[in-house]
């Protein structure tokens, strides 16, 4: 049983992206050796499909973005998702994108830790006079702000070890202009805003009585936090060989309660910086943004664990907060 896809299309989109509903223009550019058709079976994965293109075109497999005609949703290059189940059926269309030069997903990680792991110490103990001196003279940085720059430069250090050492991504590739996009998050909001704020000598850190009701359990949740998530981190790396990218149903520490213990985790790690810091609001933002982007996750990464496990998998009745959601 094969379905046959009329790969090329993609001068269709670009010739009239705007006018006809089902018309959009697909992110990336053309590929000149694109074959006309390509035949697969119905339940080849989607990774296969991107690997037969890649070979039948001569063009890095990494570089492709393919989506379907009909309604321009992203086939996502997975081996655990058959053609068939995405919809894809024969003599369907798909479009096949350049999605351009590529940078390492670990690289890019790298690059997203390392700004705020510089830019706290740097604000706190180099720029403070330029971005806070004023006609008074500014008094230096209390031991709390101090204490707080220390956490999260454990903190970051920690992911960047983390990047290199422990985690075995299955994505090699994403393409380069993301890294602006994804750094965003933590330079602007992880770095350069929560560091003006928290170390600024009007924020509540300036102080020199901490309230130890804020300090001493924040301090235990940020540990308790870290610790757990790297255990999680380590359970999740000991689920593949090196260099597989095979998914494992992950057991063990914290999965028994919630599907992203991790997650789960580093949220009571940042809960404990935000009690450390005296509740800046800055710090609140950034824990916010970063929890939701994790439920979403998280809620993704439940379904896909049914989708592909299916009975075999016993299914979480929470999802990221135990008791709660
Ligand atoms: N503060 C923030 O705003 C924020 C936001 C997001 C994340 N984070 C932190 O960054 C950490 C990493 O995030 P993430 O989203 O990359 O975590 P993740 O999706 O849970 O992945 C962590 C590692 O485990 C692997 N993995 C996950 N599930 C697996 C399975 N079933 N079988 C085999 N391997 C599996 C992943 O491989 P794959 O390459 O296959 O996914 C990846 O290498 C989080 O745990 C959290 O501490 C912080």
């Amino acid at each position: 049983m094969f379905t046959t896809i009329l790969s090329s299309l993609l001068l269709i989109s670009s010739i009239n992206p705007l006018t006809s509903p089902s018309c959009f223009p697909p992110i990336g550019k053309p590929i000149s050796k694109l074959p006309e058709t390509i035949s697969i079976g119905s339940q080849e994965s989607i990774e296969t499909l991107y690997s037969t293109i890649s070979k039948q075109a001569r063009f890095p497999v990494n570089r492709l973005r393919i989506t379907k005609g009909s309604d321009g949703s992203l086939l996502k290059n997975d081996a655990g998702i058959t053609v068939s189940s995405t919809g894809v059926r024969n003599q369907s269309v798909i479009y096949v994108k350049d999605l351009g030069p590529q940078i390492g997903w670990r690289t890019v990680f790298i690059i997203e830790y390392l700004g705020p792991l510089l830019i706290h110490p740097l604000v706190l103990y180099v720029l403070r006079p330029y971005l806070y001196g004023g006609s008074k003279p500014l008094p230096p940085p209390s031991d709390l702000q101090a204490l707080t720059c220390a956490l999260l430069t454990l903190h970051f250090i920690k992911r960047e070890l983390e990047t290199i050492f422990v985690h075995r991504f299955s994505v090699s590739t994403m393409p380069f202009t993301y890294v602006f996009r994804n750094s965003a998050h933590y330079w602007l909001l992880g770095g350069v805003n929560l560091a003006y704020w928290v170390f600024s000598p009007s924020s509540p850190t300036a102080t020199s009585n901490p309230n130890p009701a804020l300090l001493y359990p924040g301090l235990a949740l940020f540990v308790v936090g870290q610790l757990s998530n790297l255990s999680v981190h380590i359970t999740l790396r000991n689920l593949r060989k090196p260099g597989s990218t095979e998914r494992v149903i992950p057991t063990g520490f914290g999965f028994d309660w919630v599907t992203c213990p991790n997650y789960l985790f580093e949220v009571m790690a940042w809960v404990g910086v935000y009690l450390v810091s005296g509740l800046n609001w800055s710090v609140l933002l950034f824990l916010a943004v970063g929890a939701g982007t994790m439920m979403k996750w998280a809620s993704q990464k439940e379904q896909r664990y049914r989708r592909e496990f299916g009975d075999k998998y016993k299914r979480k009745r929470f999802v990221m907060f135990p008791g709660l959601w």
